[in-house]
């Protein structure tokens, strides 16, 4: 490992535990919650993962601004993005989707707490988000007119012409039939949406201008694609206890992926091509300190969890 490597490593690691930390008091205490629907929430929420789409949100901020103060700032905006992302995790496990019982490492959401609860869970995980964006406003150091922007965009990217539209798109996919261009669709909206949202609510924050805001939307989606593309192929190849989650879940699916229709080596080509492109975009932003951001995307080419 070389210098690079191992300093984005400290910093993935760092961003996470301050993610973390956040993200225990996510849910108010004071709140009437039924218990099993409060404890549901918090499996989900505290068994892990990457971090991957708050960490962009926090990175983004400071990358805009050249700083780290807007990091903290952006703080209730990033629990948000994973509070929707943990819902779509718990949605797309069930029976009626991929039908998984392994995520993060444990069993998941519904093996656990029943799939009413799982599916209540995960809508309770997604109207909060909403109520965490407001929060950042009120906390200051984020103006009423940039949360706006970020609660109009997190409607966009979650929703029907967004996440969800995604996953409703893959759920209609269907091998020897669906083509490149509509799984590329799919793989757009089920994923790199959410990491668009990431990186630019972030970037918004920081101060982003249009021209800077729309050059990150680039680099984001060129992330996400390659991002779900490389799920795709470690769904294939990678190791079940790293990922935390079992692999050849899309085979026994019969899912349409970048491998089942290019192959593994084009995939991986692809995942190395669209990175580079995301780094160009990048540099196109002209941000005061774009490194983490970059060293993220060179880092993501690698994962193998
Ligand atoms: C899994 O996302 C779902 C995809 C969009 C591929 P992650 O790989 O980011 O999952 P966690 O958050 O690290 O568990
Ligand atoms: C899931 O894609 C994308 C979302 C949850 C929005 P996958 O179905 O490939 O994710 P994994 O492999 O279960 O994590
Ligand atoms: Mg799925
Ligand atoms: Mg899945
Ligand atoms: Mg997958």
């Amino acid at each position: 490992m070389n210098a690079g490597e191992s300093s984005i490593h400290s910093y993935l690691t760092i961003s996470k535990e301050r993610i973390e930390a956040a993200l225990a008091h996510a849910i108010p205490a004071d709140w009437q919650v039924p218990a099993q629907l409060r404890e549901s929430m918090r499996y989900s929420l505290d068994a892990g993962g990457k971090r991957l789409r708050p960490i962009l949100v926090l990175t983004a901020a400071e990358a805009v601004q050249g700083e780290a103060m807007a990091a903290a700032s952006a703080m209730p905006v990033a629990c948000a993005i994973e509070c929707i992302h943990t819902y779509s995790l718990i949605h797309d496990d069930l029976p009626a989707m991929d039908d998984d019982d392994y995520r993060r490492g444990k069993l998941t959401n519904h093996k656990v707490y029943g799939e009413a609860m799982a599916i209540l869970a995960g809508d309770a995980l997604l109207t909060h988000a909403f109520s965490l964006i407001p929060r950042a406003a009120r906390a200051g150091g984020v103006s009423a007119e940039i949360a706006i922007s970020i609660v109009e965009d997190l409607a966009l990217y979650a929703g029907a012409a967004g996440m969800v539209g995604g996953q409703a798109a893959d759920m209609e996919g269907e091998q020897g039939k669906t083509k490149i261009e509509e799984l590329e669709y799919i793989h757009l909206h089920k994923t790199s949406d959410l990491v668009v949202f990431s990186v630019t609510a972030g970037a918004r924050i920081g101060g982003a201008t249009e021209a800077q805001l729309e050059q990150l939307a680039r680099f984001a989606r060129k992330i996400g694609l390659a991002f779900q593309i490389q799920d795709d192929i470690l769904d294939l190849t990678g190791d079940e206890t790293k990922l935390g989650k079992k692999t050849n879940s899309d085979v026994e699916q019969s899912k349409v992926t970048y491998p089942y229709l290019i192959g593994l080596e084009e995939s991986r080509q692809l995942v190395a091509k669209l990175t580079e492109e995301a780094k160009e975009a990048l540099k196109l932003a002209d941000l005061k300190s774009p490194e983490r951001l970059q060293q993220i995307a060179d880092y993501l080419v690698g994962r193998d969890h």
